[in-house]
Order: C-alpha cells, then structure tokens, then sequence
C-alpha cells in the first residue's frame, strides 16, 4: 500500500505537469471525419507514442487504411495480469464554431457556474482528457516504483468519432500483440460529480447518408413548380414517416432483436433517482419525446432509436432564390440494443425509403459505420475489481449504469479477442462532448488518474476469471 500512496500523491504533486502534457495533445486538431485535418491525425498519434516512450513503453505507430494506431507495451510482474486499455485520440468537428467562447484547439481553464475547474477544448472529454488519465497513472507509477503493477499495453485508435473503420481489420491481424487479460476503456461518463460509474451497456450505431435525387438540374420553382418532383419534399415525408404518433420507428422489422430490461436490472436503475426533469430542463427542455410509456433511462439506455442528423439541399444562402433542387440529402443515424443486427437494419431501412420513392426519383446511399451494441456481465471480476477500487476514491460507491452513446469497436474485444470489456469513465453528463465549448472537469482529470493508479494496482493483485 505504501507505494500505491506514493503515487497517488507523486499524481497530486504533477497535476500542472500532466494538465500541461494535455493541453499539447489538445492543441492538435486531430478531426477524424474531415480529410483536410489527416496529417494532425498523425501529428497526435505520434505525439502519444512519443509520450509513452518517454514514460518507458515499448511504443510504436501503426499505418491502417484510414488514421494510424498507437500501440505501445509494457510488461508487468511476474503472473499479474495483463490488461489492454484502448482510447482514441480522434476528435468531432468543431462547428457550429461561432458558438465557442474560445478557440477549440487552444485548451483554456476556466470556472464552472458551480465555482469548479473545468479545461475547456475541443477533445477535453472525448476523449484526450480521458485517455490521458490512464496515461498520466502509469507516468505515475513507473515514476515511484520504477514498474507497473500489471502489465499493460495501451491501444489508441484515430477514427473512433468515424466508426472506427480500420479497427476491426487491426484487431485480427494483431491478435497476438493484443491479447490481454481484459480490456479498459475511458471514454463514459460518471454518474454525478460524487460517484463513479462502472457502464455495463452501450448503444451500437448504423450510420446513413442517403442523396434523393429528382430532375436532372435544378428547376425555376414558377416554371416547374407544381409539375416537377421536390426532393426535399420527398425527403421530409420519409424522414416525418420514420415515428409514428407513438414515437416507435416505423421500419418493418425494426425491434427484431429488441429485449425488455430483465427485472433486477431495472430495480438497480430505479435506485439511481434519476431526475428527468432535470436531465431535460439541463439542455432547456422538459418533454421526453421518446416512446410514449418509456422512462427517459429506458428511452437513452435500453430502447433503439432513429435520429437525423442532418438535412442538406436547396438554396439556404442569404436572401431568396426561388429553386426546386435536383438533390437533397440527409444523414440518418440510429443506435441499436440487444440482438439488433446493424446490417440487417441498413437494408431495411434503405427499402424503407425506396419504397417512399416516386417512380422517376431515385435514392443513393452512403453507408458511416455500423456495430451492434454491447452488454456486459454483471458478475464479471473485472467489474467488482474495478468498483472496490473506485470506493477508495470517491465519496459514493461506484454505480452500474447504462450508456446511450456507442464505442463501436467495444464488442469485437469479445468478439476477436475473447476478452471482458470494462467501460470506466470520469466525463460528466454537462460536459457538453461533439457540442461547442466541450469541457472536462479538473477532478475528472485528477481524481480520473487516481482512480486507474487504483484500479490497475487492485488488478495487479489479480482477478479471479
Ligand atoms: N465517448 C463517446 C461515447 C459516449 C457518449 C460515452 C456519451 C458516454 C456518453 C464516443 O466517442 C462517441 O461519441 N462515439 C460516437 C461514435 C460514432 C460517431 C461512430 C457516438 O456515440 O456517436
Ligand atoms: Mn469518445
């Protein structure tokens, strides 16, 4: 115990050092999905590894197809366990960019309403201050005790915020360097300010673009107007017919695979004392507009969901032009629970909009990401490991929570790796992540890193499989 004391206060003494290391990573606008920003993708990848060099791990960058990999190794004491921690070092756009209060890539503290410090920068949350959590523990350990307590190889992928196409691919064929004994992951949220949650589910996610195309060019809306087909029209009548009056998806097929949440798990949600009232009336709403009958924890956690994302086509410059477009487009995404097979899903919902067509207008789609979402064992040891450690640190005992968001790759750990995932994480449910002025609260990133130089020394003392 003494030398995990050490370096819980050596993580005490170097928290400007460790904000400072962060605010270099956050400078670098590594934005996955836009081509302009692919050498600051590499730019951050190779300051990582750099890092974790520095730190004493054997630390490469990998090419794929799309953004490189970090993947650096460090061997722990004999017979402890070895554990793979993955975060990504991709971040969202930045846009609307009028809306921040300061540049996205010149990280800033500032003060909280509630008088708390918070860094504020595009990639604070998601997932640069998380990742650097794990990182900056480990800095700590190898600082006081010249090792690790387990061993520890540390995977950060750049195009996670793009469906982490090269993801899978890698996983296979480095199966062998990858193998561990389970995997960690820092990229959710926490419960409330007070108390640490373990997330036992996430959503998965099928992303879409689909183009509805009319005329051969764009039409005078007098000369035409009236005779020609609107693709915009089109558009919006299949989009207003993905809900019906009930808020359930309209798709045929679409609740195949779709569960109820067993009883004892929804006994545990309803201890949580969730406020809908306030979890809406945060972002300035108080209308769940889900599924009608189902709580909000329900409709974000364990219900799928058809979102647009956005809608482009026509003239929306300044002024007025009176044009019936030839094209107009939408991105479609949906998260999936249970069984739900994303592919599956896709072809059902490009017939649903074919279907929708008139006979001389035709659809074009573009396929972003698919993955299926994930549910993880409640009893697994890694979860029990990691909540014993986390009582240490914080004031409540940690919560098994939900998570509405996805991590598409989190399912293929099990998948191609045979290994149990643990999703533990210190972002807060304000930390307003692919929105403007993104924040990371200061405890989130000081009690983040105390919290893993807890949890790795606990499972350095192993973990019953
Ligand atoms: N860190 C998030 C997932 C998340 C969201 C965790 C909310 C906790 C609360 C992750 O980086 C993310 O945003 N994933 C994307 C994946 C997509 C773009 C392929 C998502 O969920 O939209
Ligand atoms: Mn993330």
């Amino acid at each position: 115990m003494a030398s995990l004391d050490s370096v819980l206060t050596c993580i005490d003494l170097n928290l400007d050092q460790s904000l400072g290391r962060l605010f270099e990573l956050l400078r670098i606008p590594s934005i996955s999905t836009d081509p302009k920003y692919r050498s600051e993708c590499r730019r951050a990848a190779d300051y990582l590894a750099g890092d974790l060099a520095a730190i004493g791990f054997e630390a490469s960058v990998r090419d794929t197809n799309g953004h490189p990999m970090v993947l650096a190794r460090h061997e722990g004491p004999e017979g402890a366990p070895h554990v793979l921690f993955y975060g990504h070092y991709d971040v969202q756009p930045v846009d609307p960019i009028e809306l921040w209060n300061s540049d996205p890539f010149e990280p800033v503290v500032t003060e909280g309403p509630d008088g708390a410090k918070r860094i504020v920068a595009r990639g604070a949350a998601d997932d640069k201050g998380q990742l650097m959590t794990f990182v900056e523990a480990c800095r700590a350990y190898k600082a006081e005790t010249g090792g690790l307590p387990c061993g520890v190889t540390i995977l950060f992928e750049g195009e996670e915020e793009s469906g982490s196409p090269s993801l899978l691919p890698f996983l296979e064929g480095h199966k062998d360097e990858l193998k561990a004994d389970a995997a960690l992951v820092c990229d959710t949220n926490m419960w409330d300010r007070e108390t640490p949650a373990i997330s036992t589910g996430l959503r998965g996610l099928v992303g879409e673009e689909v183009v509805i195309k009319a005329a051969s060019r764009d039409l005078h809306s007098g000369y035409y107007g009236g005779a020609a087909a609107n693709p915009l029209h089109v558009l919006s009548r299949i989009l207003g017919a993905l809900h019906d009056e009930t808020g359930r998806v309209t798709i045929p097929d679409f609740y195949e695979g779709v569960d109820e949440v067993p009883a004892d798990v929804k006994a545990q949600w309803d201890e949580l004392n969730f406020s809908e009232e306030d979890f809406l009336g945060d972002v300035g709403l108080w209308l769940a507009a889900g599924e009608k009958g189902r709580s909000v924890l329900e409709q974000t956690w364990s219900r799928p969901t058809a979102e647009v994302n956005g809608i482009i086509g026509g003239y929306t410059g300044a002024g007025f032009k009176t044009v019936i477009p030839a094209e107009a487009r939408a991105k479609v995404s949906f998260r999936l629970v249970f069984q739900q097979d994303p592919e599956k899903l896709r072809e059902n919902f490009r017939r649903f909009v074919r279907e929708r067509l008139p006979a001389d207008c035709s659809a074009e789609f573009h396929p972003h990401g698919g993955s299926p979402a994930i549910q993880l064992p409640f009893d697994s040891p890694w979860i029990a490991a990691a909540s014993e450690a986390l009582s240490e640190e914080w004031p409540n005992k940690a919560a098994m929570i939900g998570m509405g968001g996805s991590i598409p790759i989190a399912g293929e750990f099990k998948n191609q790796l045979g290994m149990e995932t643990l999703l533990v994480g210190f972002g807060n449910g304000d930390d307003a992540i692919h929105s403007p002025n993104e924040k990371y609260e200061m405890t989130s990133f000081h009690k983040g890193q105390r919290s893993w130089a807890r949890i790795i020394e606990r499972i350095g003392r192993g973990v019953a499989a």
